[in-house]
C-alpha cells in the first residue's frame, strides 16, 4: 500500500500477507517527530530521512540508499520526484525490448502506473505496479522521462526499493562461481548496507539476481518470506540496508557502478522489472510461487509447455576432438537407446581445435565436418534424431576473419590493451550492424541444415567496457546497451526461428536469470555434471527458478569436473529433476551404463509431466547437512507424487531415516506404486513420513551416493 504523504512524498505503507483495502495510514508515524514538513518544515531533512518512500531520490536529506540520482546540466546530483497521479489499467504493458512477465486468460493481472515528477529538473518518471491476481506476485519497473528543456544525466535508475518495519529479518542470497553457481547462503541483517551485485557484464556465477528476506524463524515450510528476483541479465545490485531506526530497506536495479545514462529532451529511460513474491507458509512456498509465474507469465514459445527432446551433447564426450564420423557414431548407438537428440557442442566452426580461435566465424570447419553440415544434419535425422548446435554469438577470438575485418566492433578502450579472457573478446553488441552481421551468418548456418536446437553461450565477462559507436558522454550506456542488444538478438532469433528450442549458457549457470528464461524455456545449469555436486546447485537453482528450466545431464565417470565416481542411476535421478539429456560418449561407456539408458530415458518420460507441472517441495538440504538430500514433486491436484532420495554417505551405526513427505492431501490414502496393497493417508506419510530403509529394503541404505525414486498415487 503506498500513500502521497503531505499530498507530496510517495510513501510506502505497507506490503505484506493480504489484508482487506483499509486505509492504514494509521501504522505511519506522522504524529511523531520529526512531524511532516506541513507541520514542522524546519525538520525536512529527518523527516525525509525516516519515511518509508516508494522511489527514494539522492540529495534531499534522505541518506538512506537512493534508487534514482541524476548529473543535471548544471553538473549537480540532486533529484526530488513528488507526486503527480495515477492510472490503473487491466493487464500488463511490455517492457519495451526487455523480457518482463506477461499476463494470460488463466492468470489476469491489473497495473497500477504512479506518476511522479521533479520539476527543476525536468524528470517526470512513472513507476509500475503489476499485481498477479492468482499468485502473490507484484512486479515493478519504472519508466523515466525527460520532459525539460536541458540534458539530464541518470547516474542511478534503479527498479524498485521496498522498505520493511523491522530489521528482525534474514537475507537469503545465491552465491558461488564456476561449476558450483546458486548456493544458498543466509544471514541476519544488521546495522548498515549488505549487498549482493554484479559488474561483470552479466548476471554472473558469483551472485544471481535474487534476493529473500525472511522472519529469523522462517524455514522452507513456515514464516513470511519476501522475494525479489530481477528480470534482467547484466550487471545488477540488490542491497538491504538496516537504518538508525531498525527499518529496512530493500532495493534493486541495474548495478549503479559504471552506469549512466543521457536523457536527452523528450527521451525516456526504462529499468527492468523486479518481481515480488510473498510467502506466509515459508521459502517453499515462495519457491512455488515463483515457479508457477515463471512457467506460465515468463516462459514462452513452442516448448513452454512441452517435454524437450531427450538430448545427447558431445562436449564432455570429445570436447574440440570430434570429426562427423565421430559424431555420427554417438548418434547411432544413441538413437539405438531412445535418445532423440544430437547437440554438436563447440568447435564445428572456422578453424576451432581449441578455446583460442575462430569466435565469430561462423562457418563450417570443413576438416572437421567432412561433407558439410547439411550432410552431418541428413546423416543424423536419418537416425531418427533431431539435430542441435552450439554458438557463442557475442564473443570474438583474435585469430578470427570477422577480428580481423573490424578489430573496432569488440569491446574495448581506444589506446588501452584489451584483456583477455578464455583467449577471447566481446563484440559490441550496443552496435546493430554487428548484431546483424552476427546474425546474417547464424541465419546462414541454420537455413542450411534441419537444425532443431541452439545452444547459445557466453563464456567471458567484459573488460575495458567502451565503444567505437558511442560518443564520450554515452559510454558509460554500453553495458545496458549490450544487454538490450543481447536480448534484441534472441528475440529475432526466437521470432524467426520459432519451432528451434534454445537453451541459454553461459559458462556453465552464469547467466541462470528470469530475463535470459524469457527467451529461453531452459537454461544450462552449471558445468559441473557431478550428481553430488549437483544436489546443491539445483536446490539453490530452485529457490527461484522452476526445476523443469534446469539443463541436467547424465555425464560420465570419475566425473570431470570432480572426479568423483557415482552411480549411473543415481546420475540420471538427479537429471531427471531438470531437462534431462546426456553429456558422455555413448559409443565407450561401460555397457551396464549403455543397458541402463532406455530404463531412464522411460523414467523421466514418465515423470517429466509432474516436473513440469507439478509443486516441488525441497525436503532434505545439502548446505545444512551433506549426508543426504531429498524432494518431491506433487501433481497440482495432488493424485500422484513423485519422492526422490539420495543417500550421500554412509554411515556406520545409523539408525534408518523416516522423512516426512509433504504437499500430499492429509485426507486421501496413497500407495508407493510398487506396493499398491499397502495404502496409507496423506496425513500419515506427512507427518508421521516413510521410512525410506524399508521402502527401499535395508541393503539400500549401504554406500555411498545412491538414489532411489518413489512414485506416490492415490488409492
Ligand atoms: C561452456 C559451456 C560448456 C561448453 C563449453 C564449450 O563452458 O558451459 O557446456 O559448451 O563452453 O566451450
Amino acid at each position: 500500500m503506498l500513500m502521497a504523504a503531505d499530498g507530496e512524498y510517495l510513501a510506502h505503507v505497507y506490503y505484506g500477507k493480504k489484508i482487506p483495502d483499509e486505509a492504514l495510514v494509521g501504522i505511519m508515524r506522522f504524529d511523531e517527530s520529526p512531524f511532516t514538513p506541513a507541520t514542522n518544515n524546519r525538520d525536512r531533512a529527518s523527516y525525509l530521512d525516516t519515511l518509508p518512500l516508494e522511489y527514494p531520490c539522492f540529495g534531499i536529506g534522505d541518506y538512506r540508499e537512493p534508487v534514482l540520482r541524476i548529473h543535471a546540466a548544471d553538473g549537480t546530483s540532486t533529484c526530488d520526484l513528488r507526486y503527480k497521479g495515477y492510472k490503473i489499467t487491466e493487464g500488463k504493458p511490455a517492457l519495451e525490448g526487455m523480457p518482463a512477465t506477461f499476463a494470460t486468460e488463466k492468470s489476469p493481472c491489473n497495473t497500477l502506473e504512479v506518476i511522479l515528477e521533479d520539476k527543476p529538473a525536468g524528470l517526470e518518471v512513472s513507476l509500475f505496479y503489476t499485481a498477479f491476481e492468482q499468485l502473490d506476485v507484484i512486479t515493478r519497473s519504472a519508466v523515466i522521462r525527460n520532459v525539460g528543456e536541458k540534458d539530464v544525466f541518470l547516474t542511478r535508475a534503479l527498479s524498485a526499493c521496498v522498505e520493511f518495519d523491522t530489521h528482525e529479518l534474514d537475507m537469503i542470497t545465491l552465491n558461488g562461481s564456476w561449476a558450483r553457481e546458486r548456493a544458498v547462503e543466509r544471514c541476519r541483517l544488521h546495522h548498515a548496507k549488505q549487498l549482493v551485485d554484479s559488474c561483470k557484464g552479466e548476471s554472473s556465477h558469483q551472485n544471481n539476481p535474487f534476493v529473500a528476506l525472511c522472519e529469523h524463524k522462517a524455514d522452507e515450510d513456515s514464516g513470511e518470506v519476501f522475494g525479489f528476483n530481477f528480470v534482467y541479465s547484466g550487471n545488477f545490485m540488490a542491497q538491504a540496508e538496516v537504518t538508525q531506526h531498525k527499518k529496512t530497506r530493500f532495493v534493486m536495479g541495474i548495478n549503479s557502478i559504471d552506469f549512466s545514462w543521457k536523457l536527452g529532451r523528450g527521451e525516456h529511460f526504462t529499468a527492468p522489472e523486479v518481481v515480488m513474491v510473498h510467502s506466509d507458509a515459508g521459502l517453499g512456498k515462495m519457491s512455488r510461487t515463483f515457479h508457477d509465474l515463471y512457467r506460465s507469465n515468463l516462459i514462452r514459445g513452442e516448448y513452454k509447455d512441452k517435454r524437450r527432446p531427450i538430448l545427447i551433447n558431445n562436449w564432455e564426450a570429445t570436447y574440440f576432438n570430434f570429426n562427423t564420423e565421430k559424431l555420427i557414431d554417438i548418434a547411432r548407438e544413441a538413437s539405438k537407446l531412445g535418445i532423440e537428440m544430437l547437440v554438436m557442442d563447440d568447435g564445428w566452426f572456422g578453424h576451432r581445435d581449441s578455446d583460442n580461435s575462430s569466435l565469430g566465424d561462423w562457418f563450417v570447419y570443413e576438416k572437421k565436418l567432412e561433407g558439410g553440415l547439411k550432410h552431418l544434419v541428413d546423416e543424423v535425422n536419418k537416425l531418427g534424431m533431431k539435430f542441435g548446435i552450439w554458438f557463442e554469438p557475442e564473443m570474438v577470438s583474435p585469430d578470427s576473419e570477422l577480428y580481423k575485418a573490424h578489430p573496432d566492433w569488440a569491446i574495448r578502450i581506444k589506446g588501452r590493451e584489451l584483456t583477455m579472457s578464455r583467449e577471447q573478446y566481446v563484440l559490441d553488441y550496443s552496435r546493430k550492424d554487428v548484431r546483424d552481421y552476427v546474425y546474417s551468418m547464424m541465419k546462414k548456418i541454420l537455413d542450411s541444415a534441419n537444425i532443431e536446437y541452439i545452444k547459445w553461450d557466453m563464456n567471458r565477462q567484459h573488460t575495458e567496457v567502451g565503444s567505437s559507436a558511442l560518443p564520450a558522454d554515452r559510454q558509460k550506456e554500453l553495458w545496458h546497451r549490450y544487454v538490450l542488444g543481447v536480448y534484441d538478438l534472441m528475440e529475432r532469433l526466437t521470432t524467426d526461428y520459432p519451432h528451434i528450442l534454445l537453451e541459454n549458457c553461459s559458462g556453465g549457470g552464469a547467466r541462470f536469470d528470469p530475463g535470459m528464461l524469457y527467451y529461453s524455456p531452459q537454461i544450462w545449469c552449471s558445468d559441473d555434471t557431478d550428481a553430488i555436486e549437483r544436489l546443491k546447485i539445483q536446490h539453490g537453482t530452485s529457490m527461484c527458478y522452476p526445476c523443469s528450466a534446469m539443463g541436467a545431464h547424465v555425464s560420465d565417470c570419475p566425473n570431470h569436473t570432480v572426479g568423483r565416481n557415482t552411480p549411473f542411476a543415481t546420475r540420471g535421478d538427479v537429471a531427471l529433476v531438470g531437462t534431462f539429456g546426456y553429456e558422455l560418449d555413448v559409443t565407450r561407456i561401460p555397457q551396464q551404463d549403455r543397458d541402463a539408458i532406455p530404463g531412464q530415458i522411460e523414467k523421466f518420460k514418465k515423470f517429466n509431466p509432474l516436473v513440469r507441472t507439478g509443486d516441488h517441495y525441497r525436503i532434505g538440504n545439502m548446505f545444512e547437512d551433506n549426508t543426504w538430500d531429498a524432494w518431491m514433486f506433487v501433481a497440482k491436484d495432488k493424485s500422484e507424487a513423485l519422492f526422490e532420495f539420495v543417500q550421500v554417505l554412509g554411515r556406520p551405526n545409523e539408525r534408518s531415516r523416516n522423512i516426512k513427505l509433504k504437499g500430499l492431501d492429509p485426507d486421501a490414502y496413497y500407495y508407493e506404486e510398487s506396493k499398491p496393497e499397502e495404502k496409507l493417508s496423506g496425513a500419515a506419510l506427512m507427518y508421521a513420513g516413510v521410512n525410506v530403509a524399508k521402502m527401499w529394503n535395508v541393503d539400500g541404505l549401504y554406500g555411498d551416493f545412491v538414489s532411489k525414486t518413489l512414485h506416490f498415487v492415490k488409492a
